[in-house]
């Protein structure tokens, strides 16, 4: 977990410049042993600081941290204006837990919560998933919904449109969704996304949606992940602006969810199936104790998925369904 003042440091340094623990003594009001201990303690936490004598302290290439202003920048007015509250935080546990909590005490739909860096980030199926800090994009948003559970069939599946859309937006090729919603690009995954709904005494139906982009995943610290995984900075050849990648998603989380409000699932299922990366493909499902072998056929009215075995289609539904391409 880093600090606020271990956060300073690296601030201050985010920039790739050299800087002398003098500089950054004055700015931060502590000493250069201090400032000696800070970095050591970095390191022992992953974050690599160069040390040249003559010339201080650099982070190599620099560190892209969040910035509301920027972030607010990209945004359209249309969109800035749908976001009520949006908050950063430097480490947290979990964006999705942030968000939760914060919907049990009243928080209005359109609230933002970023961070850095995730201690315990949550995927789908009980999953870990690994945030380290600064690399990625950790977002949850929530927005709510005053119709009732069922108008929030296929969500989890528009969601996956918007992400895909702004990653295309943004230079990303080659992008897909595998069903419900983890998007992939050269078969490996990209972003995934963690709704959960919590539904309050009046009867509305609050959706946090979190979503993890893996912006510029550091080759080091990943081998807790079991699947094949790309970032954005391998598939674009550089490393994007995390900022604008941010923006980019919640302009398009704003903008579909407004129209899925009104339109419901069926409106968007044809535009899914445009990058359904299972269809006519054999895949094992795994649900409960069943585990499953069929040809994928895309998705039914309820954004369930569609297996055919044998000549019958049966569908799952999204919750806790595992499913992996089966390749020969
Ligand atoms: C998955 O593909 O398993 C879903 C991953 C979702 C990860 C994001 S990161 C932001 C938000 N906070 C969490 O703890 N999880 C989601």
């Amino acid at each position: 977990m880093i600090s606020e003042q271990e956060y300073k440091v690296i601030e201050y340094l985010a920039d790739g410049q050299f800087h002398s623990g003098a500089e950054i003594g004055k700015k931060l009001q502590i000493t250069r042993s201090a400032i000696w201990k800070i970095i050591q303690l970095l390191h022992c936490k992953g974050i690599f600081i160069e040390r040249v004598h003559g010339k201080g302290y650099r982070i190599p290439n620099g560190v892209h941290l969040y910035s509301s202003e920027r972030i607010f920048y990209y945004l359209p007015l249309e969109q800035r204006l749908l976001i009520d509250n949006l908050v950063i935080h430097t480490s947290i546990d979990s964006t999705n837990n942030y968000v939760l909590k914060k919907v049990k005490e009243g928080a209005k739909r359109g609230l933002v919560c970023l961070a850095e860096e995730q201690t315990a980030g949550r995927g789908r199926c009980q999953r870990h998933w690994v945030s380290p800090f600064a690399k990625n994009i950790y977002l949850s948003l929530l927005w709510s919904f005053h119709q009732g559970p069922s108008a929030l069939t296929g969500l989890t599946l528009v969601i996956g449109i918007a992400i895909v859309k702004a990653l295309l937006e943004r230079g990303l090729t080659g992008l897909t969704i595998k069903w419900p919603n983890d998007i992939y690009s050269q078969d490996k995954k990209l972003a995934g996304v963690l709704t959960e709904m919590f539904i309050d005494d009046l009867g509305v139906c609050h959706a946090v949606i979190g979503v993890g982009i893996n912006v510029d995943m550091p080759a080091d610290g990943t081998h807790f992940i079991d699947k094949p995984f790309v970032d954005c900075t391998s598939i674009l050849g550089s490393r994007p602006n995390k900022n604008q990648i941010t923006a980019t998603v919640l302009k398009e989380l704003l903008l579909i969810l407004p129209l899925f409000e009104q339109q419901g699932w069926n409106f968007f299922r044809e535009i899914w199936h445009t990058y359904d990366c299972l269809y006519g493909c054999e895949v094992t499902l795994i649900t409960g104790q069943r585990v499953v072998i069929g040809i994928a056929k895309g998705v039914d009215k309820n954004g369930g998925l569609m297996l055919e075995q044998s000549g019958i289609v049966e569908v799952f539904n999204a919750g806790e369904v595992s499913v992996r391409k089966i390749t020969r």
